[in-house]
């Protein structure tokens, strides 16, 4: 595995995140403000061809899982094309993309016979008319039937994705753990995270422990499943029931002791953190990072492969051990999180 793509703590970087786009068709309430954010300049954002120059370079240096996110990377209108293009990279093993769902049933197909190989959903309720409140546009029964369509087509499991925000969907927890009685899903609840315009407060974030004690009460014999290196979920699974049920616990349990990831957000930068701590200086390449490092402004200057991954390797070298924590977390200024891509 490329010494580039390790850092200091001996974690090797072998899962890349890409994100395809900064727009979205929706305007979820915990991701950005209504307004909207304001967009990169199209010129700015990575072309096709940067981006797999990018996915061959780390693909070549060890990564053999990319994820493609946004934004909605389904309204990026090449992205069959550049699914079907990552799948000839020798060496990548699984190809996702984290999608709303509006989309999926209908570019499914093509995408499958592109190459894709994981989906997870974004889904927070399961009321229509609470679906247009948190997300502040139509479309309900199109994530479902994108949800369906997944599972039709074989996808196993289909991850869906619940932001769980107390007085507004905490209450359905029950309700979408019933879902995986008969589907092969994977329902994800994930702890509200804060980032810039997205009306985070502690007062809203329902914590892992908290989500637990309600779904034991009604399911005592939830048994837990080991945990896969890596993962940022920990697996629950009720006896019987076709699929299961995950945590995804960024703020009360971070996971970035096994962190494995970098991401590349739609303008080209490797994303990290720098901070200042003890008079020293560290960098992250971290979903909270601050700092970033601009890929797309080293290809368009002309860098060579060396070169770039000499700067990769640097930035991923500085990584810090975790992330400052719930605290400093909440007080850290951070991109929008439309403009990260999860
Ligand atoms: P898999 O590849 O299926 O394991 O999915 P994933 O959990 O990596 O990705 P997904 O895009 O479905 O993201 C689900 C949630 O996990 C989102 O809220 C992300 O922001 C969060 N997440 C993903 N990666 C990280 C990470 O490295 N650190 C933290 N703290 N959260 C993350
Ligand atoms: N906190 C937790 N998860 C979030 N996501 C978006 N914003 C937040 C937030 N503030 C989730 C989306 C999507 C994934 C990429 O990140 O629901 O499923
Ligand atoms: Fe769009 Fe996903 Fe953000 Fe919702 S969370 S606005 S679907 S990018």
């Amino acid at each position: 595995f490329s010494a580039f793509l390790t850092d200091s703590f001996g974690r090797q970087h072998s899962y890349l995140r890409i994100s395809l786009t900064e727009k979205c068709n929706l305007r979820c309430q915990y991701c950005m403000p209504e307004e909207g954010v304001p967009l990169t300049p199209k010129a700015d954002l990575l072309t096709t061809e940067e981006i797999l120059t990018l996915a061959r370079l780390f693909v070549k240096e060890g990564v053999d899982k990319i994820r493609l996110t946004g934004g909605e990377p389904l309204i990026r209108p090449d992205v069959v094309d550049i699914v079907a293009r990552l799948h000839q990279l020798e060496g990548l093993r699984t190809i996702g993309i984290t999608t709303n769902g509006i989309n999926l049933a209908r570019l499914l197909p093509q995408l499958q016979k592109a190459g894709l190989s994981a989906i997870n959903i974004s889904l927070d309720t399961l009321m229509p008319a609470k679906f247009e409140f948190i997300v502040r546009r139509k479309g309900f029964h199109k994530v479902m039937e994108g949800i369906h369509k997944a599972i039709e087509l074989g996808y196993s499991p289909v991850k869906v994705n619940c932001v769980v925000m107390r007085g507004l969907n905490e209450d359905e927890l029950l309700d979408f753990v019933a879902l995986t009685e008969g589907l092969p899903l994977d329902v994800r609840f994930i702890e509200y995270m804060p980032f810039d315009g997205n009306r985070w407060n502690f007062k809203k974030l329902v914590s892992y422990k908290e989500m637990l004690d309600t779904l034991r009460q009604r399911w005592p014999e939830l048994e837990k499943l080991p945990e896969e290196a890596s993962s940022t979920a920990k697996a629950f699974k009720i006896p019987g029931f076709q699929g299961q049920l995950s945590f995804i616990t960024s703020m009360s349990e971070h996971f970035c002791g096994t962190c494995n990831r970098l991401r590349i957000t739609a303008d080209g930068n490797l994303k990290v953190l720098k901070r200042i701590l003890c008079g020293m200086s560290q960098e992250k390449v971290c979903l909270f990072g601050n700092s970033e490092v601009s890929l797309r402004d080293l290809l368009r200057a002309g860098a060579s492969e060396g070169e770039l991954l000499r700067i990769v390797g640097a930035a991923v070298g500085r990584k810090k051990r975790q992330h400052a924590g719930m605290f400093s977390i909440a007080q850290m200024k951070n991109r929008p999180m439309i403009l990260i891509g999860g």
